[in-house]
């Protein structure tokens, strides 16, 4: 029973039997809804403000408020991509230049609590608290997978921060998440999805941490603030050293020929995997290369993506390389 003019209509005939079926259909469209169970990738994770989050990410809105309203110095520096994209890479590269290419650095990846903070994870079991994070000496390193008004401290307009984010072609992020989510199966995220209802999940932006077809553009639409660097993971592929020059220039550390080729050297997904074999974090060292999705992605798929990347690119100049 749906509008006023049916509920008049039955109003001539018998009230009663107008209940009767109002109750009939709303048990309906219950027991309907119960037929159709949400997947355990989406019941064991949390939606904040419409994003999906694992839950190891703090959904207290006194927290959140904090985070909002972090005072952020001109030297703090966020790599913040969304998932898939790079994230450790570029935050390896990042504590590479902040320290001269060091050789402790080379041996190891960078460590969260100790080189990075991660804002969206703060005050949660086993994760510093924004107090500590406030007393951290400069230069203070950040990461992690914030929409751009979603920022710490806000957005990088109202900051004198600076923020370095990496975005890479929709194909292989949704390919690289799918492989993450089935291993990080042990820690919060539960993916119990095939690859087929995955990629519809991710069309969807039913994912954790968001949407990439609204992740991106946003960034995008603000690539030319002067705090802002807009990276391609495909671009970085290309020629690494260019892309760690771009880097240092931005964060205004000028390092020599040497030190750049040795940081070279130290960010190829082959030396990094060498150098993590005592890290925890090795689930992020995967194929690292462009066009992994060929070996995923139906013709259907494929061209299913393209669809919804044609419309959300359209008209911005943003595109992607995809081989
Ligand atoms: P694949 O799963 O396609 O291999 P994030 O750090 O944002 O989670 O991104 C992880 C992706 O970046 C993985 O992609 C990983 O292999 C890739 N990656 C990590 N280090 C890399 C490197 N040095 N060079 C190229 N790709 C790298």
């Amino acid at each position: 029973m749906c509008c006023h003019a049916c509920i008049q209509y039955y109003n001539n005939y018998e009230h009663d039997k107008v209940i009767t079926q109002l109750v009939y259909i709303y048990k309906q469209s219950i027991r309907m809804s119960q037929k159709r169970a949400l997947p355990s990738y989406i019941t064991s994770q949390h939606n904040i403000d419409g994003i999906l989050n694992p839950k190891f990410i703090s959904a207290d809105p006194e927290h959140i408020e904090k985070v909002n309203n972090f005072p952020l110095r001109p030297d703090d520096t966020f790599v913040t991509c969304y998932p898939k994209s790079g994230t450790h890479w570029l935050m390896k590269i990042v504590l590479l230049i902040v320290n001269n290419g060091d050789d402790q650095y080379v041996q190891r990846a960078p460590q969260l609590f100790n080189d990075y903070q991660w804002f969206e994870a703060a005050g949660m079991p086993g994760y510093p608290g924004l107090d500590k994070i406030h007393d951290l000496p400069s230069p203070r390193l950040f990461f992690g997978h914030q929409y751009y008004s979603r920022l710490p401290g806000g957005p990088p307009n109202t900051t004198q921060a600076r923020y370095i984010y990496c975005a890479r072609n929709p194909k292989d992020v949704a390919v690289s998440f799918y492989h993450h989510s089935l291993k990080r199966s042990g820690i919060n995220v539960e993916c119990d999805l095939s690859w087929d209802e995955f990629l519809d999940h991710f069309l969807r932006g039913e994912v954790s941490f968001g949407s990439w077809w609204e992740h991106i553009p946003k960034w995008w639409a603000h690539r030319d603030e002067p705090n802002v660097l807009f990276l391609k993971y495909e671009d970085m592929k290309k020629d690494l050293p260019i892309s760690i020059k771009t880097i240092s220039d931005f964060l205004g550390y000028n390092i020599d020929q040497d030190t750049l080729q040795k940081i070279a050297q130290a960010t190829t997904i082959e030396s990094m995997k060498v150098n993590s074999v005592a890290w925890s974090e090795k689930q992020f060292l995967r194929k690292g290369v462009v066009g992994d999705w060929k070996n995923h992605f139906t013709p259907a798929q494929s061209e299913a993506m393209d669809k919804v990347y044609c419309k959300v690119v359209e008209g911005t100049g943003l595109e992607f390389e995809f081989n």
